[in-house]
């Protein structure tokens, strides 16, 4: 275990996170739902993330449900004070595992408090407002409603910082007239591209871009530009595909997922990874 280098950091909300982190949705089970197979592994990868340096966790008390938050509590509790976990809130799970939207008032406060008890804090550093319009891409609609009440419970010191998951544009310039806004969490990797003009004005503005399925997600990226590149230089398609979010903007900040310490250990390796303008060029032809 030994902190990994060469990658920096960028702000989220009044903090500076690296920007490699962990995204813990992996560690439920089947379907992001029940506990994991081997929770002893799943506390392993959490404490081999910050042994390694990893001071930015992605969760949400949806994933289980509240089996990744209270996974995360069990590995780290008392928490560094350098780690920051952000959650989202929006939706709860149907017994039969579905994602319902939950959008209301008293759900949303619920979810708020659910991550307050099961993450064993007094206050949440940043909370994803979570679009649900369409549960699996952007799609147009007013967060109005659903921001105030985030807004409130961050008045009422229960939420420090606030963010947009799964967001359009014009969803975002809605949010910012509402509150501040430090991060966009939405689905983008080297294939997946159609937030590409979001990213450059999101840094513009100093705000955080956290990419979901930064790896392809439930179907992994799979690529020959890739892996062609990947065997060029000795390493993993996974790790191209990271160290080529890491150069593509400064703002973006990693929170890959994954079940196993190997994984883990790969993926924080890519911080290191050079890619020179050739070869980023070169994959710029995976989108196309
Ligand atoms: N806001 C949202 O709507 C939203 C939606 C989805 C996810 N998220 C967040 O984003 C995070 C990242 O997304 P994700 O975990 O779904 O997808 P991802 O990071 O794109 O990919 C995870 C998948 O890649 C595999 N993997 C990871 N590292 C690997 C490696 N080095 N070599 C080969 N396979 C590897 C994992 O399997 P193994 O477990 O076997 O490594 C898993 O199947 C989540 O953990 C969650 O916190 C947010």
């Amino acid at each position: 275990m030994s902190d990994y280098t060469g990658s920096d950091t960028f702000k989220l909300g009044h903090r500076s996170v690296k920007r490699l982190g962990y995204g813990a949705m992996q560690l439920a089970g089947p379907g992001v739902f029940g506990p994991p197979k081997d929770p002893k592994a799943a506390l392993a990868v959490l404490r081999e993330a910050v042994a390694s340096g990893v001071n930015h966790i992605d969760t949400a008390d949806f994933y289980g449900p509240h089996v990744t938050n209270q996974l995360i509590r069990e590995a780290l509790h008392p928490y560094p004070d350098d780690l920051v976990l952000v959650t989202k809130i929006s939706a709860r799970r149907g017994a039969d595992g579905s994602w319902i939207p939950a959008l209301s008032r008293d759900e949303l406060t619920q979810a708020v408090h659910d991550n307050l008890r099961n993450l064993g804090l007094d206050v949440l550093e940043v909370v994803n407002l979570r679009s649900m319009f369409n549960t699996h891409h952007p799609a147009e609609g007013s967060i109005e409603a659903p921001l105030t009440v985030l807004a409130d419970l961050q008045r009422q010191g229960l939420v420090r910082h606030i963010g947009l998951s799964n967001v359009t544009p014009t969803q975002i310039a809605e949010g910012r007239r509402l509150c501040e806004i430090v991060c966009v969490q939405n689905h983008y990797n080297v294939a997946h591209r159609a937030d590409d003009a979001l990213i450059d004005d999101l840094a513009r503005d100093g705000i955080a871009y956290v990419p979901y399925f930064p790896l392809g997600g439930f179907t992994p990226l799979q690529s020959s530009i890739l892996s062609d590149v990947a065997a060029r230089l000795g390493v993993t398609p996974m790790q191209v595909a990271l160290a080529w979010l890491l150069k593509r903007s400064s703002n973006i900040l990693l929170i890959p997922g994954t079940s196993s310490v190997a994984h883990l250990r790969e993926n924080l390796a890519a911080g290191s990874l050079a890619l020179a303008p050739s070869v980023l060029a070169e994959l710029e032809g995976i989108a196309v």
